[in-house]
């Protein structure tokens, strides 16, 4: 059924044909497994890495050995629940960056192997357009965007505000200059003496807070771009000032802390957005990457469509953090444009969207 070109599988079209994607995220913390049949879901298996928790971060070393741990039985559990044979498989999709290196080699070394063993074409997909194009799994109730739209990915790791003119044309408008906002949100719940991941913790005790109660400056930055760092010392010193004065200043008032901390990040995500809209003239916008599970900037992208006459675009909460659904649409709609890799593919740690 295959032919070997320079090394890529490249199967033979059949028209109108089911597409059975395996995909395969390991590019930080998550392992993830999920199988798709054309743009629908039909497994998504995560396990997420606890280990971390006490130290605070991600330790790349621990995590890599324990995606070494989780693969096999997570890409198992993913058939085991879409109830295919492994047989039926159209591709492989994989995270290929960017990402930790330890992490990525796993998820690439892995899906690399199943597509050589099961003479099935490979596909390689940068996590941050999956991030984006997460929006186009077929659910049944959410609304598919229509090119162009502009895409804001908030993650732990980026903050970048993209145009997404086509599946596989996109442009950078605008990024972080230093932290990604994720980091904010975790860093400044560090501070706080949560433990990590922090930011949905920011977000719960948030909801129960005044918003206003605090004031933390909010960075003067040119254009499209994003910088955090100067937040998250803002609020280190506010703490310390504060702690000096009364020692339990943070548990008597964690809730407005983080309700005001939280207040400040999604007014700067929203400034963006709204000059990104201005300078492009494109009404409709999309979030995407764990960020997005912020009740915060859901409610303000919600409100922005009545108040701004946007189209937004919001994921399901299982499609913000890492999982390989939103790897299996990339794959998905490559592998309708036979945009199949090599078996020479590397895990690429820096992988710049275009
Ligand atoms: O996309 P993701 O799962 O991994 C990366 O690609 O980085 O994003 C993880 C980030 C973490 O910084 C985590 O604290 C943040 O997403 N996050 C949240 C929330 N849920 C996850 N930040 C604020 N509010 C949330 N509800
Ligand atoms: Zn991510």
């Amino acid at each position: 059924m295959f032919y070997l070109c320079t090394s890529i599988f490249i199967p033979k079209r059949v028209e109108n044909e089911t597409i059975y994607i395996l995909a395969i995220e390991s590019s930080c913390d998550d392992t993830s497994a999920a199988v798709l049949c054309n743009d629908k879901v039909i497994s998504n298996v995560v396990a997420t890495q606890k280990i971390h928790e006490e130290y605070g971060g991600v330790v790349p070393e621990l995590a890599s050995r324990a995606h070494q741990q989780n693969i096999v039985p997570v890409v198992h559990q993913a058939l085991l629940n879409a109830n295919i044979d492994k047989k039926l498989l159209s591709a492989i999709a994989f995270t290929r960056g960017p990402g930790l290196m330890g992490s990525l080699l796993v998820g690439t070394s892995f899906a690399k192997s199943l597509a050589l063993g099961l003479n099935i074409p490979l596909i390689e997909v940068n996590h941050m357009q999956a991030h984006i194009l997460a929006h186009f799994i077929s659910d049944g109730q959410s609304r598919i965007p229509s090119f162009p739209f502009l895409a804001m990915t908030i993650s732990g790791g980026h903050t970048q505000i993209v145009k997404v003119n086509d599946y596989f044309d996109m442009e950078i408008l605008g990024e972080t200059l230093d932290d990604a906002v994720g980091e904010a949100f975790d860093k400044s719940a560090k501070i706080l003496g949560l433990p990590y991941p922090g930011g949905p913790l920011v977000d719960k005790y948030a909801q129960l807070g005044n918003p206003k109660k605090f004031t933390f400056p909010k960075p003067k930055v040119d254009g499209l771009n994003f910088s955090f760092s100067g937040l998250k010392t803002s609020i280190l010193y506010f703490i310390q000032k504060e702690t000096k004065k009364n020692p339990n200043f943070i548990t008597e008032n964690r809730n407005d802390i983080c309700a005001s901390i939280q207040f400040t990040i999604i007014n700067i995500l929203m400034d963006k957005l709204k000059k990104a809209v201005k300078e492009t003239g494109i009404k409709q916008v999309a979030i995407g990457g764990g960020v997005s599970a912020n009740s915060g900037i859901r409610n303000a992208l919600k409100n922005a469509e009545k108040k701004y006459g946007w189209s937004t675009y919001i994921p399901k909460f299982e499609y913000c953090t890492d999982n390989a659904a939103m790897i299996g649409i990339v794959g998905h709609h490559k592998y309708q444009q036979q945009l199949f890799a090599s078996q020479d593919v590397t895990a690429k740690a820096r992988y710049i969207i275009e």
